[in-house]
């Protein structure tokens, strides 16, 4: 293992889906780490781009007026993994180990160590790194708040804020129609979007994977809101939310991902039932990408520096094998191995959850 007091050069990768607050953290890493003194690499598109040897000095300049930039300068993906990863053999497409050559191209440019900004499936790439030698240190990166050990990942904020503004506006257009409006969110497996911009944006109804619905639920809200003269209901369904007994709505596979099912038409499928059952004109709105896409928010900007900052840290103290993470509002450190390959939901007893069953919302069950 490497001393950390020796570290004189490390490197920097974005991995997995990108997330608004991306840019904050590699300026973060970069200048701190170059205030310090070291060389400060950036791996270019992911984990293919360490394979692929798309290596590139970080310099100040490289990184000025990036910080309120959506996506990420380093390009990534998430499709590859260096221990499965595809080569071409005799025409077809054959999955090889190449992480000895990922590790390889470090090694050349004399990299000692290396921070990941991910997801789940960064952080399990990044934790097998680790174990074969390579000091790491990972930033908790992703929309769908679903890492376990942090309170935050960076980039939910802002997803939350698109979700939530995108409700303001399909409430008046709804309240007018007298119709209902279906918000589908993403989140993966996970209701935090779902959850959070459904109490910001008022919903009625917010449906999400971790409680799986029933039809009759949400016509009951529906019609005890019509008999008190709200002609209009707003459903916000996170894309994995299904009905009870039901199936989860897949849009694509995509091979060679480390997450192959890409989740999808949840909520088209629910406003269709809705109009059949109830009679009521209703509508589904899919927001997607625009999610992620875009400037992050103060909040965002704020943790994806201080997250940038606290990786490099750990890096100078040879803290290695760690996540950094938010903690009652303090940046604690996780090792990466008891967080690697697991999830973090929303639980029958979330604070924000039982608010608002509080208030009335109608959660489907
Ligand atoms: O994990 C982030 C996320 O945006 C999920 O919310 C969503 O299910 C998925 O990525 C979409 O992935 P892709 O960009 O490959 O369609």
């Amino acid at each position: 293992m490497i001393n950390a007091s020796k570290v004189k050069s490390i490197a920097v990768l974005t991995g997995g889906g990108d997330a608004p607050g991306l840019n904050a953290v590699i300026r973060a890493v970069v200048r701190t780490g170059i205030g310090h003194g070291l060389k400060v690499w950036g791996i270019k598109n992911g984990f293919g781009g360490m394979v692929e040897n798309q290596v590139i000095e970080m310099t100040d300049e490289y990184v000025a007026g990036i910080l309120p930039r959506g996506g990420t300068i380093l390009g990534t993906t998430n499709r590859d993994n260096p221990f499965n990863y595809p080569t071409m053999q005799g025409g077809k497409t054959v999955y090889k180990d190449m992480s000895g050559q990922a590790l390889n191209n470090l090694r050349q440019r004399d990299i000692e160590a290396l921070v990941v900004i991910g997801g789940d499936g960064s952080l399990k790439i990044g934790s097998e790194f680790y174990q074969l030698g390579l000091p790491v240190v990972a930033v908790p990166k992703t929309i769908d708040n679903d890492i376990p050990g942090t309170e935050r990942t960076f980039g939910f904020d802002t997803a939350v804020g698109v979700a939530a503004d995108a409700l303001d506006r399909l409430h008046t257009t709804a309240e007018s129609h007298h119709r209902v409006m279906v918000l589908e969110v993403m989140g993966r497996y996970a209701g935090w979007i779902a959850l959070h911009a459904g109490i910001a944006g008022g919903a009625d109804c917010i449906l999400i994977p971790e409680i799986p619905f029933q039809i009759d639920a949400i016509i009951a809200k529906i019609e005890e809101r019509q008999q008190r003269g709200r002609l209009f209901s707003l459903i916000v369904i996170a894309e994995g939310a299904y009905p009870q007994g039901g199936e989860i709505s897949v849009s694509r596979i995509v091979e060679g991902s480390h997450e192959k099912i890409r989740l999808g038409g949840a909520g088209e499928k629910l406003a269709r039932q809705l109009e059949s059952l109830t009679g009521i004109e209703s509508r589904c709105t899919v927001l997607g990408h625009v999610q992620r896409g875009g400037t992050p928010t103060a909040f965002d900007r704020v943790l994806s520096t201080r997250y940038g900052v606290a990786a490099a840290e750990c890096l100078f103290e040879g803290a290695f094998g760690n996540m950094v993470a938010l903690r009652k509002n303090e940046i604690i450190r996780v090792p990466i191995v008891d967080i690697a390959g697991k999830a973090n939901n929303v639980t029958a007893n979330d604070e924000l959850l039982k608010a608002g069953r509080s208030i009335g919302i109608c959660f489907g069950d």
